[in-house]
Formats: structure tokens, C-alpha cells, sequence
């Protein structure tokens, strides 16, 4: 039975909304570009029935994959649920049968089976696409493949036996030069381990290359970076154990005595040429790009100094406070003999952790970052309303060369998600295109998207759902020419 008396946080704007709708032709207002022809796609969690535990978090729910498809001035939209074997067994119990976040000893003991957690993922982090198929990702499980045109869920996949790890991660990187993929799964023997499956595909789709090896400990890997050279993962804060897990507590705890540290492996090389940088407390949760300049490997990344997470309790003790967020730059000179990194804070301004580039310019030379944050300047509710709490106002261009923020304002009662770019037809230009990202309106208890000039960060058009769409994770633009859209 689906009973969401209990849940104090699932009210009004972020009520589940536990339906599967199609939208023919949107609502807009501004002139949808007619040359965009692709896809938005976002990924979102939203819970068919109530947490068990109450009080388990939003990372653990049911994923819902919302399409926006672009053609010739007009919008379609259709929202279907991912149907994992967690979805299904739930639909089948008529309630939720798994505990707390990636903890599967607190499943019901009809689902338990801790050998094989990737069974319990939802799916619910990032949409993805390479060699022309559509996955949904989340970090504890296998990606599932989705019909890109019906969302209609195929399944989870091992790439015919190719993936030798029992997770994905929701962030592989495609190389632009190339069509390569690289991508990795943590945890990749079984809970808690310290195993790392890391795998390059080639643009068909091919796994060519594969590294196995251990991170200094074990702890949250959600995102990775790519250069023409190396690959980087960054970890750390977050920690976790099978006594943990066996005393019912969720995954992840922050030890803030824990260095931060990355990975930095050469495309080239072997598991035995990885270095291991170490920095200071930190929470790099997604990267913006990466470059190697000759001896040096050059991070750029939304960096928070502690605990970012207000879900996993600080071993330290005491209240949550959200940390500072900045925009860093991290640097790791193959040639030292230290193993510490350095690091520069490239703008002041706060941002969220969910930035964007130029697709096209990953892993090379680049000038622009985007990313969502929150404009004390502009008019806003944003800051009291309490369904509003996570907010941001605006969306950021940061001129990585010139120190210049360009930003788009959402509105006085919106809250903007992450955006992506798209790149204008024709044009090779880092940069020409637009930012399509959605912006929550509890105002009016509608999702809207909007779609924004990105040279001049001026808004050009705005989709409208006459309905709520949930918060996603992450959402992601593909063209025409990368899926096989009908
Ligand atoms: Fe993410």
C-alpha cells in the first residue's frame, strides 16, 4: 500500500508523483529554435512506494526517465518509470521491499541477497548515450538499456560479458576525438570492496581496454574526468564497511579526518602507472573538464570543503551545514615526487556541484563552464520558501580565461536544475549553441524547461508541463544524429 502519510518531506512540490504521462505537442512561450532536433532527457528519482525505513534518502529511489523531444519548433514529451527488477518486484508486492541506501541487509529477507547488491539499484542518476544506445545509470548497479523513442526499459547490461564489474558508473566520458567511452565501476567485487573495474570502449561500443585496481580506501567514486591522456578519478570524505552495513545503517558515513585523493591513470599505460594524489578534506562529486599539459594534469571541478551531503551522518558529530562550493582548479604534476596535489579556488561565487561543458571540448583546451547557482542579487523567494530549499536561481557561464560570469535568471519562484549543452548545427564553435535546463515552479506546481541563447545567456523559449516533474539527478541533451530518435 502506498502510504506517504509519514513522510514530512514529500509534500506539495515534492509529493512523488507516481505516473507514467505522454504531452503531445508542449505548452511554450519564446520561439523554440527549429533546428534543434534531439532529445532532453533527464533522470529522476521518484518513489513508487514509501521509504522502509522512513527515513531513507532520495538517492534510493525509484528512477523515472522524462524525455523532451525537439523538432522542427515543437516539443513532445513522455515520462516513463525505469522498470528495474527492483521496480517490478515492488509493483508485484504492492510495497517497498528494500531498506536503506545501498544496504541490503536491511532488504526484506524475500529480496536480500547482499552477493549481489547491483540488483537493488534503481537506476534513477544519469541519462547516457554512446554507439547509439540509451542507458540509465546509477553507480551501484549495471546500467539499463532504454528504447530512446518509447523510454520502454530493455533491461541492465554486462555489454555481453565485456563489464567485469558488478557497478557503472553514472558518469563515463566520451572522448570527442575519438568515440571512445572510458568508464568504471567502484565496489566492483562486492560491497565495501576497494576493487576498481575501469574500461575504455571503442565508438562502436567495444570494450578494448581494461585496468583493475584498488583506491587508498574505500569510499564514494561518483564521477570521473578525461584527457587525451589520462583518466581521473577522484574520491574521498565518504567512507563506509560491511560492520556499518550489518549494523543497518545507510552506505556512506564522512570522516572528516580522511584525505581527499584521485586517481590519475594513463590512457596508454598499465594498473601499475596509476599515481595517487592526495588533497585535503574535500567532496569532488562531479568534474567540469581535464587536460594534460605536459607533465601536469589539470582538474577542473566544483570542490566543497567538508561533508556535502546532508544525508550521511559526519563521524565528527554536530549539525550539518552546507560547506563552501566553489569552482577549483586541481593540478598533478607527474613530476613530483609528492603524492599531494595543489589546488585554486577559479571563481568566489558559490555554485551547485552540477556543471557542464562544451560535449565537443572534453578533455581539451576549453574556455566555458556551466552550471546552476544561486544569484543573491536577483529577486527571489528562493531563499525561505521551504520547498524551495535546494535552490538556485540562475544559470552560469564562467569564462574560465577571463574571470567573466554571464548568468540567465530563472525566475522569482523557480529552482533551476542542472543545464546541458547544445551545440548550434553547423557551427564547431566551443560555446554556440544553447543551454536547455529545467527550472521547478512551485508557484504554479509546474516543471518548466528553458531554453537559453548561450553565448548571450538570454533566454529564448521556455517548454511548460501542466504538471509537477520530479527533481532530477541529471539531465542530459542528445542530437538527432547520436540516438536513433524516430
Ligand atoms: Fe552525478
Amino acid at each position: 500500500m502506498a502510504d506517504f502519510s509519514g513522510q514530512a518531506g514529500m509534500r506539495g512540490y515534492f509529493a512523488p508523483s507516481r505516473f507514467e504521462a505522454d504531452v503531445y505537442d508542449c505548452e511554450t512561450t519564446g520561439e523554440i529554435p527549429k533546428d534543434l532536433d534531439g532529445a532532453f532527457y533527464r533522470l529522476h528519482p521518484d518513489w513508487l512506494y514509501p521509504p522502509n525505513p522512513p527515513d531513507d534518502i532520495p538517492l534510493a529511489s525509484d528512477g523515472y526517465m522524462s524525455m523532451f523531444r525537439f523538432r522542427g519548433g515543437v516539443v513532445d514529451y513522455k515520462g516513463r518509470y525505469v522498470r528495474t527488477e527492483r521496480f517490478e518486484r515492488q509493483m508485484s508486492a504492492r510495497r517497498q521491499l528494500y531498506g536503506y541506501y545501498r544496504n541490503p541487509f536491511t532488504d526484506d529477507p524475500g529480496v536480500r541477497d547482499p552477493e549481489h547488491p547491483q540488483r537493488r539499484t534503481t537506476a534513477n542518476t544519469t541519462p547516457v548515450a554512446h554507439a547509439g544506445v540509451l542507458y540509465a545509470t546509477k553507480e551501484d548497479g549495471l546500467p539499463h538499456r532504454i528504447d530512446p523513442n518509447t523510454l520502454e526499459t530493455i533491461g541492465p547490461t554486462d555489454f555481453g560479458g565485456a563489464w567485469k564489474s558488478q557497478a557503472f558508473t553514472a558518469h563515463p566520458k566520451i572522448d570527442p576525438v575519438t568515440g571512445e567511452m572510458a568508464a568504471f565501476g567502484y565496489e566492483a567485487s562486492g560491497l565495501c570492496s576497494k576493487d576498481v573495474f575501469l574500461a575504455i570502449f571503442d565508438r562502436t561500443g567495444a570494450v578494448t581496454r581494461e585496468w583493475r585496481f584498488e583506491v587508498p580506501y574505500t569510499s564514494m567514486l561518483h564521477d570521473m574526468a578525461l584527457t587525451r591522456e589520462h583518466v581521473i578519478i577522484p574520491g574521498g570524505g565518504c567512507v563506509t564497511s560491511l560492520e556499518r552495513l550489518h549494523e543497518g545503517k545507510t552506505h556512506w558515513a564522512w570522516d572528516s579526518s580522511k584525505p581527499s585523493y584521485y586517481g590519475v591513470i594513463p590512457r596508454d599505460g598499465e594498473a601499475k602507472d596509476i599515481r595517487w594524489f592526495l588533497g585535503p578534506e574535500r567532496a569532488v562529486v562531479h568534474t567540469a573538464n581535464a587536460r594534460t599539459e605536459g607533465s601536469k594534469v589539470i582538474l577542473e571541478a566544483p570542490a566543497a570543503d567538508a561533508n556535502p551531503w546532508p544525508w550521511f551522518e559526519d563521524l565528527a558529530g554536530g549539525q550539518f551545514t552546507a560547506p563552501r562550493n566553489t569552482l577549483r582548479r586541481i593540478t598533478f604534476d607527474l613530476d613530483s615526487k609528492d603524492d599531494r596535489c595543489t589546488e585554486e579556488v577559479l571563481f568566489e561565487q558559490p555554485v551547485t556541484s552540477f556543471t557542464r561543458v562544451d560535449d565537443r571540448r572534453l578533455g581539451l583546451p576549453y574556455r566555458y563552464i556551466y552550471v546552476q547557482y544561486f544569484d543573491l542579487d536577483r529577486p527571489s523567494r528562493a531563499g525561505s520558501h521551504p520547498q524551495l530549499r535546494y535552490g538556485a536561481n540562475s544559470f552560469g557561464r564562467f569564462d574560465i580565461l577571463t574571470g567573466e560570469l554571464k548568468s540567465c535568471f530563472g525566475g522569482e519562484t523557480h529552482m533551476l536544475q542542472e543545464p546541458s549543452f547544445v551545440p548550434r548545427p553547423g557551427s564547431s564553435e566551443e560555446g554556440d549553441g544553447w543551454l536547455i535546463g529545467t527550472a521547478h515552479n512551485p508557484a504554479e506546481m509546474r516543471a518548466e524547461l528553458m531554453i537559453v541563447d548561450a553565448p548571450t545567456m538570454q533566454e529564448v523559449a521556455r517548454v511548460i508541463l501542466p504538471f509537477r516533474n520530479a527533481t532530477q539527478v541529471h539531465g542530459a541533451w542528445f542530437g538527432a544524429g547520436e540516438l536513433p530518435l524516430a
